[in-house]
């Protein structure tokens, strides 16, 4: 099977396969003040990304191109949404435009859909440095992101086999390209010691990309007779990988996402110190199976919900959601528990 008919098939097993609420998130409580003495109109929820400024807390995550009209299509109508709403979006992996460049059209519609918007690039941990920048100028991207999909890699049998020098690419990367980089996983989860790892070669934004939302091992596996299910429940509860992402580096700034649905999950991410939360397979579903118009009346209605949030906790800027207290029980408890540092 060529690329572009395992990411149309992808597309396909992710809206049938759906998402779990295995994020952790329902496992995190606010603590209700009576008096947050604060008004709805005082709130903002602006946010910044090292130098990139979001006008809200929110993006659309990496999914899809290559694949042809399908995916150009849809990721014409995705940044329409992002253009509408003035967020962030990022393009699929742009490998398959590398290697063949009829398949560019399917990337570029983004970036002339949302001309003076934030757009960011993606490759996986087996590019180089030169297909980075490709990467970037195909699209004249603002950020790029790396992804992480070791698990994605294992559970196809067509998959790659060698993950050896992932660090050091992504070290030239980060020190040799004009834009910043934002290592991400694919919804398997990053822990701590994967943070540091990446702290240490100069990465200092990461999208933990949890568990709980868009699973590959289960979409791949849904593909095939024989499955690799060793991996169905494998990885990092998303809310669980915030924590380990501020806790290992408290400087790194964590975009949350893997799992994200609700406003709620949203503020939950922020008050765990993340400072912008992603969503992909949540807002592919709304644009496949209903329309723009739908998912940016969703995408508008979390974020009102959000300031309804952030005004009962008494929080007009995200940096003071960043900081209110939450508790934490049952699934959420025992991994904070296990992992405390002492
Ligand atoms: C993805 N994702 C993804 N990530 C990436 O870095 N490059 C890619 O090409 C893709 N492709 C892709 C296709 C489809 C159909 C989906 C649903 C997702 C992963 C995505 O960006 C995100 O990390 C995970 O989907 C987890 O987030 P959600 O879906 O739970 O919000």
């Amino acid at each position: 099977m060529n690329r572009s008919q395992r990411k149309i098939e992808h597309l396909d097993n992710a809206l049938l396969t759906g998402q779990s609420r295995e994020s952790g998130f329902d496992d995190i409580r606010f603590i209700h003040q009576s008096l947050p003495d604060i008004n709805v109109d005082d709130i903002s929820i602006q946010s910044l990304i090292g130098e990139l400024k979001f006008s809200s807390p929110i993006f659309i995550n990496a999914m899809t191109g290559g694949g042809g009209k399908q995916t150009e299509h849809i990721n014409g109508q995705l940044a329409n949404v992002a253009n509408v709403l003035n967020i962030p979006i990022a393009v699929g992996s742009q490998m398959s435009a590398i290697k063949d460049a009829t398949e560019e059209n399917t990337y570029k519609i983004v970036r002339k859909n949302y001309q003076n918007g934030i757009v960011f690039a993606n490759l996986g941990s087996e590019a180089t440095l030169e297909q980075a920048k490709i990467a970037v100028n195909m699209i004249e991207a603002n950020a790029i992101q790396i992804h992480l999909n070791v698990i994605q890699e294992l559970v196809m049998p067509e998959g790659d086999r060698h993950f050896r020098n992932a660090l050091n690419r992504i070290e030239s990367i980060c020190n040799n390209i004009h834009v910043p980089v934002i290592v991400k996983e694919v919804g398997f989860g990053m822990s701590r010691e994967t943070i540091d790892k990446l702290y240490n070669v100069g990465v200092s934004v990461v999208d933990v990309g949890g568990f709980g939302g868009t699973n590959f091992s289960q979409i791949e596996n849904a593909r095939r007779l024989h499955k690799y299910d060793i991996f169905n429940d494998w990885g990092i509860p998303t809310a669980a990988s915030i924590v380990e992402a501020k806790q290992a580096r408290p400087s790194v700034m964590v975009l949350a996402t893997g799992g994200i649905q609700t406003s709620l999950d949203i503020a939950k991410s922020l008050a765990l110190g993340a400072s912008a939360v992603g969503m992909a397979g949540q807002v592919l579903k709304w644009i496949t199976e209903f329309d723009e118009e739908y998912t940016i009346k969703n995408l508008n209605l979390m974020l009102d919900e959000l300031r309804l949030i952030m005004t009962a906790v008494g929080a007009t800027n995200i940096n003071m959601l960043q900081q209110v207290p939450i508790l934490f029980r049952g699934e959420m408890r025992n991994w904070l528990m296990e992992r405390r540092i002492d």
